[in-house]
């Protein structure tokens, strides 16, 4: 594939991973992107992951076709995209590393026996590398997605090198829309770090971009305000979306009903979505996604060991620690003789910022009755006023 006759991508499909980062199902694969910029300077833009080393060699020696690169560019030093490094540096004695003074103390750590201060070039905010006709500058992008991030301008084409930024979940093979797994990727793996990428937005703003190449997922060479708009969103943890998710975690499916039956009165209050999804068996980090993509939440969920049931506990130990933020949030509990859940699952949304609890809660005893839904009623008012 070709950015430009002088920007080559040289990135991988991997169709064979189960889960990537050990814990996300790619059920449309995963894409280790890579570049090669040609010029009178040759410049590889980050490598792979080493579970496809072979086929990223023979891709960048078929667009290399002879010549000798000068430089390998390194924005993240995360595995996927770094673990070719060694390879790389073995392969072309005199190839300089060009990262950020982060990148070049961390890499050592995957590597031992590499002098990267010796063979690497540390780069600061705003530095430039002039490639001939093709000039690279650099932008600091901390804890997007790790600490040693940068991003790379390349001035002549507009290029913006975006690292994990705007990276989606799929193979490029398997082609798909972009919003969808690209927000389940934003929310798990950089949900956390909205203000930094706030920060890298208002950089990105002083830029004439034409083309994105992020290190995942399709490069963007049209619209791109769209994506930035949904980045900018998302970073500032508003809703993309009004409606309500209502998420539930139920052992014998009675705090299933009592949950259906609660998005229903939602619906029928006139609320303009209503998403519900069971913890024990839907894809967790789209559970993650559609809480931060809604505007409204309600948690329902069994008590279980005098505390709640681990499937809801897991989901909100999830949003905190991805910093989920200023939502409305309702809770319905359920217990057989001596209801917990709610005063856990309350505990736990309070340790989060900006999140407003809806009251009444609703407790339910082992199974819906038709003297909830008054109360339920009363909830789903409280939550959509
Ligand atoms: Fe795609 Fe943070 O690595």
């Amino acid at each position: 594939m070709e950015i430009s006759p002088a920007i080559k991508y040289v990135g991988v499909d991997d169709l064979d991973i189960d889960l990537f980062e050990s814990q996300y199902i790619v059920p449309d694969g995963m894409a280790y992107n890579s570049y090669i910029i040609f010029d009178e300077k040759v410049v590889i833009m980050d490598t792979a992951d080493a579970r496809k080393g072979a086929e990223w060699w023979s891709n960048v020696e078929r667009a290399l076709d002879g010549r000798t690169p000068d430089y390998l560019v390194v924005q993240h030093a995360e595995p996927d995209h770094a673990s070719l490094i060694a390879e790389v540096m073995e392969k072309y004695p005199s190839i300089k590393v060009v990262a950020t003074a982060a990148a070049i103390k961390m890499l050592p750590q995957f590597f031992g026996g590499i002098d990267f201060v010796e063979r690497g070039i540390a780069v600061k905010e705003g530095d430039t590398l002039s490639l001939g006709s093709h000039t690279l500058q650099f932008f600091v992008a901390p804890m997007v997605h790790w600490p040693e991030v940068m991003v790379s301008y390349e001035q002549s084409e507009k290029v913006l090198f975006s690292a994990d930024a705007f990276g989606k979940f799929g193979a490029l093979c398997n082609g798909g829309g972009w919003e969808c797994e690209a927000r389940r990727y934003y929310f798990n793996i950089c949900g956390k770090y909205g203000m930094q990428v706030q920060n890298l937005l208002k950089k990105a703003a002083t830029l004439d971009i034409k083309t994105i190449c992020p290190l995942h997922g399709p490069v963007l060479t049209e619209n791109l305000g769209h994506y930035i708009g949904l980045y900018d969103t998302w970073s500032k943890y508003e809703p993309e979306t009004e409606g309500v998710f209502v998420a539930y975690a139920s052992i014998h499916g009675g705090t299933a009903v009592a949950a259906n039956r609660l998005a229903d009165i939602l619906r029928a209050q006139g609320a303009p979505k209503v998403v519900v999804s069971d913890l024990s068996r839907c894809d967790m980090a789209e559970a993650v996604e559609d809480a931060f993509r809604y505007s409204h939440m309600v948690v329902c969920a069994a008590s279980y060991d005098a505390d709640v049931f681990p499937p809801m506990h897991d989901f909100l130990h999830h949003l905190k620690i991805k910093n989920f933020q200023k939502r409305r949030v309702a809770i319905m509990e359920n217990g057989s003789w001596a209801p917990t859940a709610g005063r856990v699952m309350r505990v736990m949304l309070e340790s989060m910022k900006e999140i407003e609890i809806v009251e009444p809660m609703v407790t339910i005893r082992s199974r819906m009755k038709d003297s909830d839904v008054a109360a339920m009623e009363r909830l789903a008012a409280s939550l959509l006023q």
